[in-house]
């Protein structure tokens, strides 16, 4: 029988489906469901410092972190979820089960990244999972300066926790291969690929904006997990649009270490796990497969060239312009 266990950042998971931070991760039930529909492990729903800062924080101390965004959050009940609740959340959690539980953590102001970190880890996180994402919206700040934030924030994370961190990236990142490059010679654990966002859309009818729900993009993740896997000194979890066991084992030959699964269990219930798993094992057991070390990595850019195949089976990662394939 084929073993499916994998280790991501460290982190033993006995399969590559990683619940993606979502409100199927928010609650104690939620992380029990979880691990009863067998997934290898679980991100928590990110929590955003606004949760996590008290009333006194805001006015006293931080008043410069968007009050009225706190106050938002309290009406939408948000605060319910922070911040003791969200730790014995976690000490409960790792009394019931045994499956990695990663924090994910998102804050505005530089200096409190490394405090909630802190926190986290003394909760009994497994690991913690860094929600980083600015809009570049000054036209006069060039993308590396942006860029810098991600490397200032995990470095100041990385001197208070000894709890392996990832970083989860958004795809619009100018040079993806120069700065995952630099994060890993920074001390990350993990690169996750890549974020899922609220899109803007336009009603006609009131001339006024709404958000829509964004997708994420399989294709595009595949490209990056496979040009990057092996070439920088990190673990990757896939995250976005993965929706059924091949599409998880394409990212694994890809080079990922587990998969994020959000959007299809949304759709059709956590029971898909079990549809994943056993897509996955039936494959494994037809290519003879024993373990997910045995062809993790396979179809990256850097295995292929290391079998000097030249960039052999590789070749599609590059091809982005239409050109010939796709001529009538
Ligand atoms: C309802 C919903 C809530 C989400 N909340 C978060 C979040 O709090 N933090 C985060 O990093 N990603 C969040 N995500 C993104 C997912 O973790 C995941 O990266 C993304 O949905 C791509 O995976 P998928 O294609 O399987 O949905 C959320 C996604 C959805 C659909």
């Amino acid at each position: 029988m084929a073993d499916t266990s994998t280790s991501y950042m460290g982190l033993e998971m006995k399969n590559p489906v990683l619940a993606a931070s979502s409100g199927l991760t928010d609650s104690l039930n939620g992380i029990l469901k979880c691990d009863a529909a067998g997934v290898g492990g679980v991100v928590l729903k990110s929590i955003f410092e606004e949760q996590l800062i008290s009333e006194k924080d805001v006015y006293d101390k931080y008043s410069n972190i968007y009050p009225e965004a706190v106050d938002y959050l309290r009406e939408g009940g948000l605060l319910e979820y922070a911040p003791q609740k969200i730790f014995q959340m976690i000490d409960k959690a790792k009394q019931k089960t045994d499956i990695p539980i990663i924090a994910s953590i998102n804050c505005r102001s530089p200096k409190l990244w490394p405090t909630f970190a802190e926190q986290f880890q003394d909760a009994g996180a497994d690991g913690l999972e860094l929600n980083i994402y600015s809009l570049p919206l000054e036209l006069e700040k060039s993308g590396s300066e942006y860029e810098q934030q991600y490397l200032d924030i995990l470095k100041s994370i990385k001197k208070v926790v000894s709890i392996p961190v990832a970083v989860k990236l958004n795809h619009q990142i100018t040079s993806l291969p120069y700065l995952t490059n630099r994060l890993s010679d920074a001390g990350c654990d993990g690169l996750v690929f890549f974020n899922w966002f609220l899109e803007p859309d336009v009603r006609l009818d009131t001339l006024s904006t709404n958000n829509i729900k964004g997708k994420g993009d399989f294709h595009r993740t595949l490209r990056w997990v496979a040009l990057l896997a092996g070439r920088i000194d990190c673990d990757i979890s896939s995250s976005g649009g993965v929706r059924n066991g091949k599409d998880l084992i394409k990212h694994i030959l890809a080079g990922a270490s587990c998969v994020q699964i959000c959007t299809i269990f949304y759709e059709k219930g956590l029971e898909q796990t079990k549809e994943i798993l056993n897509e996955l094992k039936t494959w494994m057991d037809e290519k003879k497969f024993q373990s997910i070390q045995e062809f993790q990595g396979e179809l990256s850019l850097k295995n292929q060239q290391l079998s000097f195949k030249d960039m052999g089976e590789a070749q599609s990662y590059f091809r982005a312009q239409y050109l010939k394939t796709f001529k009538k």
